[in-house]
């Protein structure tokens, strides 16, 4: 039988005429294909500016060093989550401080966070973590798969220690929540900065592309600099004003991010409409618990996942899966404290993360994609059914 990949990027005929296009033109950088991009991703997010990178992990780095953070500084984030969103914060010298998530969104729980701050001490100009002294200096949050992190609460309490957040959205292009006022917003709205990412899995891609988006134009200001060599908007080609990267997209993907964008409803209902299919199909399975979300949620989900039950071997339906051509994988894990850069410390891990390892020992992820089939869906199902009693673990 046909194997069934973890992930595909949905491409047509609009994104190879506008590729083609800019290869036609000659023009492969620095052009027309990425103002367009970036003008289309601040419309349909909402916020004031965008600026298009090389890469989610790039847009991460420009974010936190915007975020003025540098050596003896910590951020508050939390370790389910991909290796970037605390590799970024080592870049410039600082460290993370790994709180735990949230069961219901996996994401930063806004209550820990409260607590953490609360235990912190001001001092010498700053907020310091109580053991390592090291200065507070922002929280960068991660929104899940998909789903949103709880931000009206983040934010809430980030504002009460004047803190910047870092939004690490690069799984949840398209994903809402609700404010208080009832408006539905994007991910990361509020934040300082919320990075986007388009490698080919994510919902919309570039090949390799991520996007900074933000509302304060000093902020833009930073972000458009460094990533193009430290240049400043109209400087010549040999004026570098601050230390920069190169981390500019380039003017293929751009292109593919602008016929991307210009489907991105029809792409995200469509994972909508897959998404239901897998809870249908895996309706009253009660060793698996599939996705759900918060009632002031819209998830655009990344990833299609399930919590295993503790009396079911995660690792062992994950090998039955793939071993009948349907691509699993446990995920995250291991969670980022437990990875070799970030093992050894104990000091950035100030409260246990059971909720974190609990997570991670227990959450897989199945095939999911756009222009996946019912029949598809239906036969990950019941490949599911059948590994179950084979990896159930003994009473
Ligand atoms: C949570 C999270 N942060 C950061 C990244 C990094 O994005 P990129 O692979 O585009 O560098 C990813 C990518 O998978 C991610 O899932």
């Amino acid at each position: 039988m046909e194997p069934i990949p973890l992930a595909k990027p949905d491409l047509g005929p609009d994104e190879e005429a506008e590729v083609l296009s800019v290869l036609r033109t000659g023009r492969l950088a620095l052009g027309p294909r990425t103002l367009d991009f970036e003008r289309g991703f601040a419309d349909h997010t909402g916020h004031a500016w965008a600026a298009a990178v090389s890469s989610g992990t790039a847009g991460l780095h420009l974010a936190v060093r915007a975020a003025g953070i540098g050596p003896e500084d910590c951020v508050v984030t939390q370790s389910f989550s991909f290796i970037a969103s605390a590799n970024c914060i080592r870049y410039e010298g600082g460290e993370p401080v790994f709180l735990d998530v949230d069961p219901s969104t996996l994401s930063l729980s806004p209550d820990l966070l409260a607590a953490y701050l609360d235990g912190c001490k001001e001092d010498r100009g700053g907020l310091r973590d109580p053991v390592t002294g090291r200065r507070v200096a922002a929280v960068l949050p991660v929104d899940v798969f998909g789903h949103p992190a709880d931000w009206n609460a983040i934010l809430d309490v980030a504002r009460r220690w004047e803190l910047p957040v870092v939004a690490d959205s690069c799984e949840a292009v398209g994903s809402r929540f609700q404010r208080p006022d009832g408006s539905w917003v994007h991910t990361g709205t509020g934040a300082q900065a919320a990075v986007y990412a388009f490698y080919p899995n994510k919902q919309i891609t570039t090949g390799e592309g991520g996007m900074v988006v933000g509302d304060d134009p000093d902020v833009e200001e930073r972000v458009r600099s460094m990533r193009n060599q430290g240049r400043r908007t109209g400087d010549p080609w040999l004026r570098h004003t601050r230390l920069g990267f190169n981390y500019r997209i380039d003017e293929l993907s751009a292109a593919l991010g602008v016929a991307q964008l210009r489907r991105i409803d029809e792409i995200l209902a469509r994972r909508g409409l897959v998404a239901a299919w897998y809870d249908q199909a895996l309706e009253g399975i009660p060793e698996l618990a599939v996705p759900g979300g918060a009632e002031w949620a819209d998830p655009a989900w990344f990833v299609y996942f399930l919590r295993v039950d503790p009396g079911v071997d995660r690792d062992r339906l994950v090998e039955h899966l793939n071993a009948r051509g349907v691509e699993s994988k446990a995920y995250f894990e291991p969670a980022i404290h437990r990875q070799p850069p970030y093992a050894s410390r104990d000091d950035l891990v100030p409260f246990p993360l059971a909720e974190t390892e609990a997570a991670s020992s227990r959450i897989m992820i199945v095939p999911f994609y756009s222009t996946m089939t019912q029949e598809q869906v239906e036969r990950v199902a019941s490949t599911l059914r059948e590994g179950i009693p084979l990896a159930r673990r003994p009473a």
